[in-house]
């Protein structure tokens, strides 16, 4: 069984990834924090929200969190997501607030009240994490285990050609998280494995709607912006998913195929902003983290779609 601690930028991969961590058997999410990343802050608490309202588990609490990168200006990716993050569907306003409790504190505190019980899984840019170490130096320390969708582990980036989203986008943040990171603890999840093995091809829509659940139909209809962009300017046959494939490792971590642990920095510099350095030497310093490098992709859309099917429990 796996309780999560989820930080998103809840665009529409985000909300798969947070259906998939509420409505899995023997999985829970025990809290939600927001960052700014695919969006504004406001707009991802809202998706966050409203994700948990499809999942019938309005009661999961989300705690705003950061509103921009550490040193940076926000730059959002909403031609991808759709101007709301979840497609421009034109959603109704959730039922429940967020907290009042800032991001940080409740990281803060679910880490040292609840150590060694809950899997962190950061699905956004890291700034609320890098805020969380900066207090807490062992907070990574303080969770089963953390997995984080962050870089390529292939120099194939999405935003730059080096560069993903999540570390382009707050690398000073990310460079927090890599100093305080150690192999045991801390996996890296790529976008070259949603790349690779996470596409949701014609016969996996075909799959997710034979599904037919209210659930199954909202995964399905936010992503479609996204689908869109994915054609027609991403190469690929569909839309990724590199978000759940996180929340998915950390209820199946026997989905891994082949990994390998390596000492990772993170470029600073403007040419090669938020470009991973995966030093591969023999003479690296000792390895700060896990990368995935292959993962059962039949496994992770049999994780996704028993979600979709088991669906809210109210
Ligand atoms: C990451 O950026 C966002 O677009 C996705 O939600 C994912 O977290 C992929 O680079
Ligand atoms: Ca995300």
């Amino acid at each position: 069984a796996t309780s999560f601690v989820i930080d998103s930028d809840t665009g529409s991969d985000d909300a798969v990834a947070i259906l998939i961590a509420a409505l899995t058997e023997g999985s829970s999410i025990r809290l939600i924090t927001t960052v700014a990343g695919n969006v504004g802050l406001e707009r991802a608490t809202r998706n966050a929200l409203y994700t948990l309202d499809v999942a019938g588990q309005a009661h999961v609490p989300v705690y705003r969190g950061a509103a921009s990168p550490l040193l940076r200006s926000l730059e959002t990716a909403q031609n991808i997501h759709g101007e709301d993050g979840l497609g421009d569907l034109g959603l109704n306003e959730p039922t429940a607030s967020a907290a009042e409790t800032p991001a940080v504190l409740a990281l803060l505190e679910v880490a040292r009240t609840e150590p060694g019980q809950h899997a962190l899984v950061t699905i956004g840019p890291m700034t609320n994490i890098a805020l969380a170490i900066s207090i807490d130096p062992d907070f990574l320390s303080r969770f089963t285990h953390v997995y984080c969708m962050a870089g390529v582990s292939d120099f194939v980036g999405n935003v730059t050609a080096l560069a993903e989203f999540n570390v382009w986008v707050d690398p000073e943040a990310t460079r927090i998280v890599l100093n305080a990171a150690r192999a045991e603890q801390v996996t890296l999840v790529g976008w070259d494995l949603s790349r690779k093995w996470g596409v949701m091809r014609d016969e996996d829509q075909a799959a997710l709607r034979a599904v037919g659940t209210p659930v199954a139909d909202f995964a399905q209809r936010i992503c479609a912006r996204l689908d869109e962009y994915s054609r027609t300017e991403g190469g690929l046959e569909g839309y990724d998913l590199p978000d759940p494939i996180a929340v998915a490792l950390a209820i199946d971590p026997g989905m891994v195929l082949a990994d390998e642990r390596a000492h990772v920095s993170v470029s600073t510099d403007e040419a090669t902003r938020g470009a991973l350095i995966i030093d591969r030497r023999v003479q690296a310093e000792p390895a700060n983290v896990r990368l995935i490098t292959e993962i059962d992709e039949r496994r992770f859309k049999e994780i996704m779609l028993a979600a979709y099917v088991s669906g809210p429990v109210s």
